[in-house]
């Protein structure tokens, strides 16, 4: 069957900033009093990968249509948005993609978000989502541009069972080989992703654990996620994260960890052996839209405040239409405190957008 093809720019109108000025005091809350935390900006939406569950090769072929360099939001303009949600009190910032490392001179930017600071003066937590194929040649220019720390994305350990997986034909080895370099360079404390599909990677998961236990990187399990339009999601292929815990149990005994944040996606556990710990992101089974405080800045600069929107607001035509910083401030703040997205607990009611909704954006848009 050929799947549709899947349009990336939506309707959304750009934002109002008319009456009286939002001046950034740090305190915005939207709708559920949740305050704006954490920005997550895709620098693009290429990637080297074609993993099944986020870019099926079959929609993202040699058709597809990847957005024009000029429709990307340029460093300068990716800066100038960043410091204005600083000043509402961002204080972690996430490049993701696509793939972030095939943006060229990527560590241009991290050099100067590197410089921004808190209203109370403190660095931003710079991190970076990546698949890890290109990463044991950047680590090191990347810390040296001022990134504080990277996730790695990677599902199984068994090389065949990978390169299905990312259907790019990329080694294991590879990404693993990224990992280590990325640890010798400091870029601690590194977190590694795997996205658990029940019947493709599962068996994977003590491995994957046996693996990195010991190693100082935290290795976390996701629960397959009904994101975008094009994966063909079945709740059949969730394992919910209660299952992970078991059966690494069963062969290392855990207990779980406190929270380090209320706003923190993972519940922990740690070894009990005091060899580290492990984490377990359960979207599906146990929501955490309670304490979601992140926002996303699309490749072409349309902000969504959920993972699962259909619609961004256009912050590129702001900006590039001549508002003033002030301006930006006021349409942010107006927009957070219209906020009451919280799609994962809704998953299913009526009033929740179904994954057949062909205007639900793609993860490799909008960023993990
Ligand atoms: P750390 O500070 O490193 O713990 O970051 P994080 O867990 O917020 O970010 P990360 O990018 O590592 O998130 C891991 C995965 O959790 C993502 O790839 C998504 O699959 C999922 N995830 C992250 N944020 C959200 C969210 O807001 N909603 C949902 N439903 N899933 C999310
Ligand atoms: N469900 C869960 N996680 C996903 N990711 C991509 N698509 C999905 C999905 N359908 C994760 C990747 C990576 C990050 C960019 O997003 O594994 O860690
Ligand atoms: Fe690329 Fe990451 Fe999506 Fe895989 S999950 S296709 S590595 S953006
Ligand atoms: Fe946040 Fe939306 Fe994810 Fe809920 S589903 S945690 S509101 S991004």
């Amino acid at each position: 069957m050929s799947r549709r093809i899947i349009p990336l720019a939506d309707v959304s109108a750009v934002p109002d900033f008319s009456g009286v000025a939002a001046s950034p005091s740090g305190l915005l809350t939207d709708t559920l009093v949740r305050p704006l935390r954490d920005l997550r900006i895709s620098v693009t939406d290429r990637c080297n990968f074609r993993c099944v569950y986020c870019m099926p090769r079959d929609v993202f072929d040699k058709h597809y249509q990847f957005l024009p360099h000029a429709a990307l939001l340029s460093f300068e303009e990716i800066e100038r948005l960043a410091r204005v949600f600083v000043a509402h009190g961002v204080e972690k910032i996430r490049l993701t993609g696509g793939e972030p490392l095939l943006r060229k001179n990527i560590e241009f930017l991290i050099e100067r978000l590197a410089l921004l600071r808190t209203p109370e003066g403190r660095p931003l937590d710079l991190t970076l989502t990546t698949n890890g194929s290109l990463l044991a040649r950047k680590a090191q220019s990347l810390k040296d541009a001022g990134l504080s720390r990277v996730t790695v994305s990677l599902d199984a350990l068994d090389d065949a069972l990978f390169r299905r997986m990312n259907d790019a034909d990329f080694a294991v080895a590879d990404v693993l080989n990224g990992i280590e370099t990325a640890q010798a360079a400091g870029l601690d404390p590194i977190k590694v992703n795997m996205v658990v599909k029940r019947g493709t990677n599962d068996q994977e998961i003590v491995p994957m654990a046996r693996h990195f236990k010991g190693s100082g990187a935290v290795l976390r399990f996701i629960e397959y996620m009904d994101v975008g339009a094009s994966n063909g999601w079945n709740m059949s292929e969730v394992l919910p994260s209660a299952h992970v815990v078991e059966r690494i149990g069963a062969h290392f005994p855990l207990e779980p960890l406190e929270a380090h944040t209320a706003a923190e996606t993972a519940q922990r556990w740690a070894y009990r052996d005091g060899s580290g710990e492990i984490g377990v992101i359960s979207s599906v089974t146990r929501a955490f839209c309670d304490s979601c405080t992140r926002a996303r800045l699309s490749t072409e600069g349309k902000l969504y405040l959920c993972l699962f929107a259909v619609s961004g607001h256009d912050l590129r035509g702001l900006i590039r239409g001549g508002a003033s910083d002030e301006e930006v401030a006021t349409a942010i703040a107006r927009i957070w405190e219209a906020r009451g997205d919280r799609y994962s607990q809704l998953r299913g009611s009526a009033s929740a957008p179904s994954a057949e909704d062909a205007r639900r954006v793609e993860m490799s848009y909008i960023g993990g």
